[in-house]
């Protein structure tokens, strides 16, 4: 039928222990074999060991055998081969290195949470009492992981690979070099930035409101204040609520709430989005280190450090 999720990633890390450390404190499921669960997605993160940082593979679901074949056609097109082991497919996307591996698997069926109770004009939502998002006290766990980020050497071709050849759609673009491109009913699961070097920019994992962003972040942020990257803000493309912070291995890692969400893909258009509208649509101004991570030089030149 489709192509339903992006399940997991694998990302390499020179530090891995310290990484992981991170992921935990990040509020990902520590399942003690180098690997990471949500509460509705389940193993969603693997970390491995690398030299420098970068996104070494990720898993995307499909609803049946049928979606396999149409995706090795798709790559078979733009002149790849993809490899059937073990039930899942697998291709290595060639401009950016990225192992891309489609499998059939179930769709994963969030259960309803009701809606966090607002107090507006005309509208108090909630009566005699303290909100929600002052009351909770329990860590913060992300729910699922929703996007990665690419970046690529030739970002056209990187997107091509993914929409050509694995069958994800286009939500809107980035003017000069990006492409937000989903493979489910979220506004991107992939997003293909131009770089001048290939490396992971950021993991982003759902959380349930604008609160959940807030206690997430300031709790990494307490005692690690070098953690902090950008936030809190709202995206033009798709819409959500973010917050970007840093682990030990320069990767970024985003808490999001209340993404954009395409269910009748004849009902969205994609823009293409100038200027600042294609990082945000409020916020604090991006920090320089956000589109161009301060290890970039050295990624370029192969000799990262970790710090
Ligand atoms: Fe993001």
């Amino acid at each position: 039928m489709a192509l339903h999720q992006l399940s997991s990633v694998t990302i390499g890390v020179p530090n891995v222990g310290e990484t992981a450390g991170y992921y935990a404190d990040f509020g990902l499921i520590d399942l003690g074999d180098g690997t990471f669960a949500t509460i509705d997605g389940g193993r969603q993160l693997r970390i491995v060991q690398a030299p420098t940082r970068r996104l070494v593979d990720l898993t995307v679901g499909a609803d049946d055998a049928d979606d396999l074949d149409r995706v090795a056609a798709g790559l078979s097109g733009l002149g790849l081969t993809a490899v059937l082991e073990g039930g899942a497919l697998r291709a290595r996307e060639p401009a950016s290195g990225v192992l891309a591996r489609v499998e059939v698997s179930p769709r994963l069926e969030q259960p309803f949470v009701p809606p966090t109770p607002y107090n507006g004009p005309g509208r108090p939502e909630r009566t005699d009492d303290r909100a929600p998002g002052v009351l909770r006290d329990e860590p913060v766990r992300p729910l699922k992981l929703g996007h990665v980020v690419i970046g690529s050497t030739d970002h056209e071709a990187t997107s091509r690979f993914f929409t050509a050849g694995v069958g994800f759609k286009a939500s809107d673009y980035i003017a000069g070099g990006g492409a937000f491109l989903r493979c489910s009913t979220d506004h991107h699961n992939v997003l293909v930035l131009s770089a001048p070097v290939n490396f992971l920019h950021h993991t982003s994992w759902q959380v349930e409101d604008v609160d959940e962003i807030g206690r997430g972040a300031c709790a990494m942020l307490e005692g690690h204040p070098e953690r902090h990257v950008w936030g809190l803000g709202r995206h033009h493309a798709g819409s959500n609520f973010f917050w970007y912070l840093k682990d030990p291995a320069g990767n970024f890692s985003e808490y999001y709430s209340d993404m954009d969400c395409i269910i009748d893909d004849q009902l969205w258009t994609p823009e293409t989005l100038e200027g600042a509208r294609g990082l945000f649509s409020w916020g604090p101004p991006p920090p320089p280190s956000f589109l161009h991570p301060e290890d970039l030089a050295a990624l370029m030149t192969g000799s990262h450090a970790p710090r």
